[in-house]
This record gives structure tokens, sequence and C-alpha cells, in this order.
């Protein structure tokens, strides 16, 4: 056995606790369901996202305080949205930041999506549309906007892959890795609805599901109580 210099070692122990990184088991009561759409269900999706951009178009949202743009690009269906911005931050809208109209209704498809995953009395007011695109990422954080701190979050995927990292409830720890692929759904219930999360890399131009390139991501919650 030849043996290893000493840049050597360094670089096998950085790779291997890479992949103990990648590789910690996820938090109870999150899920992945691979494929839960078929290609033309997810073909379906991808057209009433651009029937509901006819009235309510992607907008830019923006970090609360230093306006620094967010590198995704944003829609949404149901009563309430998702929006933030410089002056206001974080928060729920029943109305989109630009036209001031009432957001789309939630397809169908979303709605028997969480009457089949979501374990929640309730439906989903809100359901976030994530446009990424060449470059864009999700910085680690917690969905805390919604007082119904318990109900699970239900998210799909569309278009190109991306690599999904949640951790616990503490930033900056360990994080457990899955290449989400277009299609799949995710649900963070019980545990792991309070823990971090964020997408790290889109593999950028692998699928031709998006218009004009990328990967669209739904993301559906209860906000109210
Ligand atoms: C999010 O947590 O806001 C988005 C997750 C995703 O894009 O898969
Ligand atoms: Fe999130």
């Amino acid at each position: 056995m030849p043996r290893l210099s000493a840049l050597d070692f360094a670089k096998a122990e950085r790779q291997s606790a890479l992949m103990t990184r990648s590789q910690i088991s996820p938090p109870a009561g999150f899920k992945h369901l691979p494929l839960y759409f078929s290609p033309a269900q997810q073909a379906e999706l991808i057209s009433c996202v651009k029937q509901a951009t006819q009235t309510a178009p992607f907008f830019q949202p923006a970090m609360p305080k230093t306006g620094t743009p967010l590198s995704v690009v944003m829609t949404n269906f149901g009563t309430l949205g998702w929006v933030t911005d410089k002056a206001q931050g974080y928060r729920y809208e029943p109305a989109h930041p630009k036209t001031g109209a009432h957001w789309p209704p939630l397809p169908d498809l979303l709605v028997r999506l969480w009457k089949e995953t979501a374990e929640w009395p309730d439906l989903p007011e809100a359901c976030l549309v994530n446009w990424y695109r060449e470059g864009s990422k999700m910085g680690a954080h917690i969905d805390r906007d919604e007082l119904a701190v318990n109900a699970p979050v239900v998210s799909v995927s569309l278009g190109d892959p991306a690599m999904f990292r949640i951790g616990g409830p503490k930033r900056g720890g360990p994080t457990h890795g899955i290449k989400l692929m277009s299609g799949d759904v995710v649900v963070m219930g019980g545990a792991s609805r309070q823990c971090y999360h964020s997408v790290s890399k889109i593999y950028y131009g692998e699928s031709a599901l998006v218009p004009n390139g990328g990967r669209i991501n739904l993301t559906m919650r209860r906000v109210n109580l």
C-alpha cells in the first residue's frame, strides 16, 4: 500500500465528511415520494402554472430590510400567497403585489395531493410557485410564517432536478441530501416541519418540461389554524 501524503489524507477526510454529511437520516415526519406524478400529470401542472401566470405573473421577491433579490422568481395559487419585499418582509397576502388581483385557485391535482398526503383536516390556503433558473438556489431556512405550525408542508418538483438538503432544528448542522426529480413529492410533517432545509443546486438543462428552462417547485401550506 502506498503511503498517503498529508494532502491526500486531508482530501480523503474531507470526502468522507461530505459523504457522512449527506447520509444522515432525514428527520422524523419527512417523506420523499419519488415520481408521485406521471409525466402527463407533470405536464398538466405546468399548464396550470402557465395559465395562472396570465393573471398572476412571476414577480421578483426581495429580502426584508436589505432588499436583496432572491434568486428565484415567484407567484402563488390559493386564497393566500407568500410574498416578501424590502419594506414589509415575509408575509401572506390575498392579492398579487403588482397587479392587486386575487391569486388563481389551487389546481385540482394539488388539492388531491394534499388530501392524499397531508393528514391534516383543513385544506392549504397557499401554494407558492418558485421558479429556479440557471444558478438559482434557496438558502437554509425554516418555514415559520404560518400560524398552523404543525400542518405539514407538501411540495412538488417539476423540471430540472434539484439537490434538496434537510437538517435539524438548529442552523448549520449536518444534513440529509436528496436529488429531487420531476414529479417527486416531499412532505415535511412532524419534527421535520421545524427543520432547516435548502436547495443547494439545480441540475440546469436536464429537463425540457418547464418552458424557458429550469425547475418549478410548488409548495402548499396551511396558514391559519
Ligand atoms: C422551499 O423550501 O421553500 C423550497 C423547497 C424546494 O424548492 O424544493
Ligand atoms: Fe421552505
